[in-house]
């Protein structure tokens, strides 16, 4: 058994993970430090003291020679001790105007808004892996699903800018994120506010800031930034295992329309034929993590009463964990969506049978002046009916067709899967002209 004071230190302890917000610490301490001195609150000599070893400490923590002290509990106090044994007493001038709480709450946002501008990158990077992969199949026609039955012909092209439009909202939603992450909570010290001449629009400047907290009791006990960052990933991570579970079904033995490069799958060692999507698979899975990251940061904030709380230390595991999945499941997806090969025979193959056109057989009644209710009644008899035959409709005769509506006339054999994508022809529709204008907005997207 330890005893009981190791075993709180330990408890309490954040070192072991915020340690990783160590270049944020010292640029707000630098920044802090350079404040007190232009508003003459301490000398300017002591200042430069004071930058001159948080400069020499973070090239120790660069270099690994940097020892992590559990008892001096987090990243905060573990730079300020060694800053002591480093510069001496003057060391002490530097806590001057500030609190852990904004301190805390400055190196996190400065964090999260750092990981904002990555994932927006990353993001990018997968549109542009999604965009080539929809230039190279333009021209393929695949079945588009509803219910996951096959409902009406796409283009593979428009299934694809799909995801560019899902990923298009994530990064909007992260720079809408970006808003109010982007505010210096700096100068609220404790909570209430520091009694020193503090220049905050000066710090803000240093650190990048473009807004100032308006309430100092708020600065400190606000996470929103990071409930909402995680939010944003939550939903990112959900695009990507919808994007997952299709690479998976699609590159099952039964649809084969796809195939994922060797690189992103596992083969088996006793079942030589299967390849199996375990990268698609793990994105799919972890987007669970990240919803539970999400449920944790919501739960740990709820009910806390102003201002800061002990609670809220356990804002950064759940963050960082959610930085780092998203981070690694985007890029693995990017290169994955490289490799992937067209089968364009399955796909064909899937679609032998053209009850799909069903549809564009009853807008083809409408045309003629049916209701298309009463079109719609039609062709379902006629579909029911091809189907008993084991027909296609374009295998039926003349006749066959008249027997259910006197309009059918021979043009109704113009009907095929290209003259359905082709007719589709409005904004945001799949006919050629459509998603060719579409691939032009996406790739403007992502420049
Ligand atoms: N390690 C703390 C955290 O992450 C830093 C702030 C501590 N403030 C305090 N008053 N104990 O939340």
């Amino acid at each position: 058994m330890k005893d009981s004071n190791k075993l709180v230190q330990e408890y309490l302890a954040s070192i072991p993970f915020d340690r990783r917000l160590y270049r944020q610490d010292i640029e707000g301490s630098i920044a802090h430090v350079g404040m007190l001195a232009k508003q003459a609150i301490i000398a300017e000599s002591d200042a430069e003291t004071i930058i001159e070893g948080l400069e020499s400490i973070q090239k120790e923590i660069e270099q690994g020679e940097f020892q992590f002290k559990t008892e001096l509990e987090d990243i905060h106090m573990n730079i300020e001790a060694r800053l002591f044994e480093k510069i001496g007493d003057v060391a002490g001038k530097l806590h001057t105007a500030r609190s852990r709480n904004d301190q805390i709450a400055l190196d996190l946002r400065l964090f999260v808004k750092e990981e904002i501008g990555r994932t927006i990158n990353k993001i990018r990077a997968l549109q542009t892996a999604l965009v080539e992969l929809a230039e190279g199949n333009k021209a393929v026609i695949m079945p588009g699903y509803t219910h996951l039955q096959q409902a009406q012909p796409v283009l593979m092209a428009h299934h694809q800018l799909a995801y560019i439009e899902m990923f298009q909202r994530d990064k909007d939603r992260l720079q809408d994120c970006m808003e109010r992450t982007d505010v210096l909570p700096l100068g609220s010290g404790a909570l209430a506010g520091v009694p020193y001449p503090v220049d905050h629009e000066f710090m803000a400047d240093e650190l990048g800031f473009s807004k100032v907290s308006a309430n100092s009791m708020d600065a400190v006990s606000d996470r929103d930034f990071v409930v909402e960052y995680e939010a944003a990933a939550a939903i990112t991570m959900m695009h990507l295992s919808r994007l997952a579970e299709e690479l998976i079904l699609w590159s099952s033995s039964e649809f084969g329309f796809i195939e994922i490069g060797e690189a992103f799958t596992t083969g088996s060692s006793i079942m030589p034929q299967k390849k199996n999507p375990d990268v698609a698979e793990l994105a799919r899975g972890k987007t669970g993590r990240v919803y539970g990251n999400l449920m944790g940061i919501l739960t740990t904030m709820k009910s806390l009463p102003l201002a800061y709380n002990r609670d809220m230390q356990e804002d950064k595991e759940g963050l960082f964990d959610t930085v780092d999945t998203l981070r690694s499941s985007l890029e693995v997806f990017a290169g994955m969506m490289k490799t992937i090969k067209v089968n364009t025979e399955r796909i064909s193959e899937a679609m032998k049978t053209d009850y799909m056109l069903a549809t564009e057989l009853a807008d083809y009644l409408v045309k003629k002046g049916l209701p298309f209710r009463q079109a719609h009644g039609v062709v379902a008899r006629l579909g029911e009916y091809a189907i008993s035959k084991g027909k296609n409709f374009r295998e039926l005769d003349r006749k066959e067709y008249r027997k259910f509506s006197p309009l059918f006339g021979d043009d109704v054999y113009k009907i095929t899967l290209e003259s359905s994508v082709n007719a589709r022809n409005v904004a945001g529709g799949t006919s050629p002209q459509q998603v060719g204008k579409a691939l032009t907005r996406a790739r403007r997207l992502i420049k």
